[in-house]
């Protein structure tokens, strides 16, 4: 049986820091109400004329090529979760390739909101599974500031942009995504979403003047159904799989809210310091959180740990995916 293992990762951020100080002159808000409610300090954002997403993709996928010794025209297959693409299309993937000198490979994105990098997991680890693609790039990055209304202060403290690359490759050995759990609700809808811009209400004066290109969210509908299922998801796969709390050496959680993160980890019986948290640096940089993670901890991890990641987002969307790492630090 082939099974698809992450055989590298890469992350990047832009280089502009954001912090909750600099936001308390730009909106009614104030650094403890932002840290006691969400667990962030400050988050990076992509600056400059022109730049979109695929800068963080391309320069993540640059890295990643790099450290792995990976040549470009040897990559087959490379997917990029955003909702913040470059353009309404071409794909903010073959955007990436292009800029990354990958010509062999089938490119697209996918739009699951905050589970989008799950989701684009799953999917490329199902072609590696079937064995016809070896070396698949999953890219998972948004520039959050492009769509963030800095005038509502109960959105625009949370996010941040940023992400961050995997590498996919076939083993035959019992490493890599070993199970995954994935949902969809679209009655979230309501709750959670960019009303203008696309087909339904295409750019006009009047979706400007009302503010329609932003996040609109409820926070505290998204909230519930979040906390409670996020953590339902991240049990369910350890049940599904007799895993045991021991058994599990690590939590990649999305990095929406420290307290939907302390009470995934709870609900799961295992301690903080066991769970990825960098909330506080990045804030919630949708697609890019669980790769930053991984990224940030790689030195940490060991061949053999088991990893659950852990999801939950717009759409609704949500899922979980239990990994066993393939590779210890070199
Ligand atoms: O990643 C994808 C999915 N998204 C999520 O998972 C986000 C889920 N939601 C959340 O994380 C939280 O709901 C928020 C962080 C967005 C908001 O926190 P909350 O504790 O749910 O606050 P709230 O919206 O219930 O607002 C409580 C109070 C309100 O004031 P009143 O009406 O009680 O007087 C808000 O106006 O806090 C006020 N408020 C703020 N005050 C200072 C809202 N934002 C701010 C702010 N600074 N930035």
């Amino acid at each position: 049986m082939i099974r698809a293992a992450i055989t590298g990762i890469h992350g990047w951020v832009p280089d502009y820091v954001l912090s909750n100080q600099e936001l308390e002159k730009m909106v009614d808000t104030t650094d403890e109400w932002i840290m006691t409610r969400t667990g962030i300090k400050e988050r990076h954002i992509l600056k400059g004329k022109d730049q979109g997403t695929s800068v963080i993709g391309t320069q993540a996928v640059l890295g990643l090529l790099e450290k792995t010794g990976t040549k470009p025209e040897e990559v087959d297959m490379l997917i990029c979760a955003t909702v913040t693409p470059d353009m309404l299309f071409p794909a903010t993937a073959n955007i990436i390739s292009h800029n990354c000198g990958i010509k062999n490979a089938f490119s697209f994105d996918m739009n699951a909101a905050c589970s989008g990098l799950l989701y684009a997991l799953v999917t490329g680890s199902k072609f590696v599974e079937s064995g016809t693609h070896k070396k698949v790039i999953v890219v998972g990055a948004d520039k959050m500031s492009s769509i963030v209304d800095y005038t509502d202060r109960a959105t625009c403290v949370i996010f941040g942009d940023g992400g961050g690359a995997f590498l996919l490759e076939p083993t035959t050995e019992e490493f890599g995504i070993m199970d995954s759990m994935m949902h969809t609700d679209g009655s979230g809808m309501i709750h959670l979403h960019q009303k203008a811009g696309g087909s339904m209400r295409p750019p006009t004066h009047e979706t400007i003047d009302a503010r329609e290109h932003y996040i609109y969210q409820e926070g505290q509908a998204v909230f519930k159904f979040a906390v409670t299922n996020m953590a339902d998801v991240a049990v369910a796969i350890m049940d599904k799989n007799n895993l045991k709390s021991e058994d599990v050496a690590w939590l990649v959680p999305h990095q929406a809210n420290m307290r939907i993160i302390e009470a995934t980890a709870r609900r799961m019986g295992i301690s903080k310091d066991q769970v990825m948290i960098n909330i506080e640096r990045f804030g919630n940089t949708t697609s890019g959180t669980l790769p930053l993670c991984v990224w940030e901890w790689e030195k940490q991890l060991r061949k053999g740990d088991n990893i659950i990641l852990a999801a939950f987002g717009g759409g609704f969307t949500w899922g979980s995916i239990w990994l066993k790492w393939a590779y210890d630090p070199s």
